[in-house]
């Protein structure tokens, strides 16, 4: 039995997959706050025109330009390895098969789509790419992809992780990238956010802001704003993860998974290694498919299905999705990529359609069973990852009672050689769990009450 399954460098897949094409519910427009949909003209000064296409694109196949393949050739086709200790541990029937994004340089899934998108950038005669990071994964990817590529590099990074991460911030400085603390007060977001909330831990949704502020009002106009998750076209360049994965298990004679499973924060990694087999479970096969999210930011499971900002100061569209509102800043759990108030809109559709079944797990499982799989596999897991592993112990004990020889695959979204400071809490007894309060969501919800509501939408036959 192999330990690794891998493919060749000319195997690897030569198109993304558009699961746009095959939903059984199109997606709702994005729209403005009066509820008119926004057009690709109003995107202009934060994305260029060839990312716009793809963005709204409903082509179910997009060829990938030579030029970002030889980019992934650097770590793609990424391996797909099978964790027999931990199947031995749990004394499960369940094959437990992982995709391992960690191998990628800056050691996670996100260089999937940051190569791309500082590709089309670049061809667009852009100059300078701005965009924020939650653990640091995502900003020392762009800065990673930007060195290849030739492009200016400035990240607005997380406060809570910019102290809890120091040499994240190092590494995208080794690749030329600028990294701040966010809120910062080198824009007006931050420092609006500043004067209310001066010792603030930051959020996702602030940084966002504060990226999109320096990228619009750069007069050269040769910036603009790269995001790492949430958008259509970030989710459409990471499925080679899954379609890799769908290639590798056929290799070893297996057609479909019985589960597949990811951690969710702004749903890239999760869509990524998903879709694909998503678009088997549209045509018809059986699979169980669950984006895992921290118990500490439920929008997933508790959030509401409406039309919200994917930022804290409201300067990106409304966006049907599953949210907690934008004014959430979620509690310093050490998972900072899963700290997001809403959901990629094509996952949430999913969800609504019954294709996809969320399921939150506290951080305290999460670290437990990152441990476990140190002490059976032996890698060290991003704290976002814990989460998709957490989830497949609790999908291979279900096995073990249901007696059932299923398949599960989970996406290894990277690993957590720099992220140990939550290692060291757990281990020192500092860690504890966090459910979110009902009040809180309801406080949370508020700013919701005044946009746009999204229609209700039918839910599938999944
Ligand atoms: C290792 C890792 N996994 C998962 C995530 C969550 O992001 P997404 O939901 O876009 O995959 C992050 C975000 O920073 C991350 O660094």
């Amino acid at each position: 039995m192999n330990r690794k399954i891998l493919l060749q460098e000319q195997d690897i897949p030569k198109q993304w997959y558009n699961i746009a094409a095959d939903l059984p519910t199109p997606l709702l427009p994005p729209v403005g706050p009066d509820g008119k949909p926004i057009t690709a003209d109003m995107l202009a000064p934060v994305f260029p025109m060839n990312i716009i296409e793809q963005e709204v694109s409903t082509q179910r196949w997009i060829d990938i330009p030579a030029e970002i393949l030889d980019m992934l050739y650097r770590w793609r086709p990424s391996p797909l390895r099978r964790a027999l200790d931990l199947e031995k541990h749990l004394k499960t029937p369940a094959q437990i098969y992982f995709k391992d994004e960690s191998v990628s340089p800056p050691g996670s899934h996100k260089p999937n789509t940051a190569v791309a998108q500082a590709w089309y950038n670049k061809q667009f005669g852009i100059k300078r790419l701005t965009t924020e990071t939650g653990a640091g994964q995502w900003g020392s990817a762009l800065a990673f992809a930007c060195k290849l590529v030739g492009l200016e590099c400035k990240i607005y990074m997380v406060r809570i992780s910019f102290d809890q991460k120091p040499f994240r911030k190092l590494m995208m400085q080794v690749w030329g990238g600028n990294c701040v603390g966010s809120p910062s007060t080198e824009t007006q977001a931050g420092r609006n956010i500043l004067a209310q909330f001066p010792d603030t831990p930051g959020s996702l949704g602030i940084a966002i802001s504060e990226a999109i502020e320096a990228a619009v009002t750069d007069p050269t106009g040769k910036t603009r704003y790269s995001l790492g998750s949430v958008l259509n076209h970030v989710l459409l360049h990471q499925t080679i993860i899954g379609l890799e994965a769908k290639a590798q298990l056929k290799s070893v004679g297996v057609k479909t998974p019985d589960v597949v499973i990811g951690c969710a924060g702004g749903g890239s990694n999760f869509a990524g290694i998903a879709f694909p087999f998503t678009q088997d479970k549209i045509n018809g096969a059986k699979i169980d498919i669950i984006p895992v999210e921290p118990t500490a930011c439920p929008k997933m499971t508790r959030g509401k299905f409406a039309y919200d900002h994917g930022d804290v100061a409201c300067m990106t569209p409304l966006l049907a999705m599953h949210t907690l509102g934008h004014a959430f800043i979620p509690a310093p759990i050490h998972a900072g990529g899963l700290r997001y108030h809403g959901m990629a809109p094509l996952v949430c559709q999913c969800i609504v359609e019954g294709l996809h079944k969320p399921q939150a797990i506290d951080q305290v499982e999460c670290y437990e069973a990152a441990m476990l799989w140190a002490k059976t596999e032996g890698f060290i897991c991003a704290p976002e990852t814990s989460h998709a592993i957490a989830c497949t112990i609790r999908e291979a004990k279900k096995a073990k009672e249901e007696g059932k020889e299923k398949v599960i695959l989970f996406n290894y979204s990277g690993h957590g050689l720099m992220d140990l400071s939550g290692y060291d809490a757990f281990l020192t007894g500092k860690l504890k769990p966090y459910y979110l309060p009902d009040e809180e969501i309801l406080k949370a919800e508020e700013c919701l009450k005044n946009y746009p509501k999204a229609p209700a939408r039918k839910t599938g036959k999944w």
